[in-house]
């Protein structure tokens, strides 16, 4: 326990403090859906076997959660040296100083652990995180748009030829549940484009992607809870899987899907199989109700963001990464 003001502590995080930080999350974020049942699933699927990590609650004396931070190694870009660290205070407790005690104890910690690089994040329209982080010396590194999709207003039927001209030239499509009942094997060759196709894509870590193991991508792509498997789209060009678009549910709001991985193998990029894909992730969320779709693509990500932006996507303000070097 650190005493960091006079009525504030820090101490580590217990398994019934989700609600308190799914709730400074939302406060600081409303129109993120957050429940505490999916940070507590996020925070079960760390692989702590094979990273570090460490979570923490600023709690005043009553026993009042007013912030969190964790600082943890990045499992989809591993390094032993580098790590991400975020920290939220309440909005009612900003300004108190908590978010540097945070801040502080969670650099402490790194440094402790021989951390060389650290990375953070903050919104662009939130100018108190984006000062917080100068302040602390992080430097911007990249920027990833979110954008929405409110799928009811999008007219399917002019964007037919992409369809067209992928399957002129051999693709089809299909979905991880017709695959699975088609080939209960299929997985080992889906997992193999997936990773494929994850590596290819634009992102903004400056270190090379981590592929997950086989085991953590079932894990996380097809057993998931929020996962759907009539909402993961594969393109196929004979028995090789060529692209990809996933959907997975909200737990907290269920008019949401989350768009996962869209992507397609370079030789077969410019067929329209990635529009194709992304044609049968909206109509999906048309025929099954769903409000919007949510997707978050690097700046780095041009033909992704194109492709967005033609189907009626509206930019959200950009999350901002910030890195900051711990030692030379
Ligand atoms: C960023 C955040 C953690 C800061 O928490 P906090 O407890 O209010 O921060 P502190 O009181 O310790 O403020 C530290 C410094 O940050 C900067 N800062 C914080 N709020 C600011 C504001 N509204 N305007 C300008 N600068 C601000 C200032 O330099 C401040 O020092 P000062 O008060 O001496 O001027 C908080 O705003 C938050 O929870 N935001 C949402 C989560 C997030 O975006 N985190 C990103 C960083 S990891």
């Amino acid at each position: 326990m650190v005493h960091i003001a006079e009525h504030v502590e820090i101490r580590l995080l217990r398994d019934e403090d989700f609600e308190a930080v799914a709730a400074i999350y939302r406060a600081n974020f409303p129109d993120v859906p957050l429940s505490a049942s999916e940070v507590r699933e996020q925070y079960r699927r760390f692989d702590e076997r094979r990273f570090a990590r460490e979570w923490v609650i600023a709690e005043e004396r009553g026993g009042q959660a007013v912030g969190y931070g964790f600082h943890a190694h990045l499992p989809w870009s591993f390094h032993p040296e580098k790590y991400q660290l975020f920290v939220a205070v309440h909005p009612r407790s900003h300004r108190r100083g908590i978010g540097t005690a945070l801040m502080r104890y969670h650099l402490d910690r790194l440094g402790a652990r021989g951390a060389t690089r650290v990375k953070s994040w903050a919104r662009e329209d939130h100018a108190h995180a984006v000062a917080f982080l100068q302040r602390f010396g992080f430097e911007e590194h990249a920027r990833t748009f979110e954008s929405r999709l409110a799928v009811a207003c999008v007219v399917l039927a002019p964007f037919a030829a992409y369809t067209r001209r992928a399957e002129e030239a051999g693709v089809t499509f299909t979905t991880l549940k017709d695959e699975l009942r088609r080939d209960p094997h299929c997985l080992a060759a889906v997992y193999q484009a997936h990773c494929t196709l994850d590596i290819g894509a634009p992102r903004e870590d400056p270190d090379p992607p981590t592929p997950p193991s086989f085991e953590r991508f079932v894990e996380d792509e097809v057993r998931h809870p929020q996962a759907l498997l009539d909402a993961f789209f594969l393109a196929k060009k004979g028995d090789l899987y060529v692209g990809e678009s996933a959907l997975k549910r909200s737990e907290s709001d269920p008019g949401v899907l989350w768009q996962q991985l869209t992507g397609v193998l370079p030789e077969y990029r410019g067929t329209g199989i990635a529009t194709a894909l992304k044609l049968r992730t909206v109509e999906y969320a048309q025929v099954m109700g769903y409000r919007e779709i949510r997707t978050f693509n690097s700046s780095r990500n041009a033909p992704m963001l194109a492709i967005n932006t033609k189907l009626g996507f509206a930019r959200q303000p950009a999350w901002i990464d910030f890195i900051r070097e711990l030692r030379a």
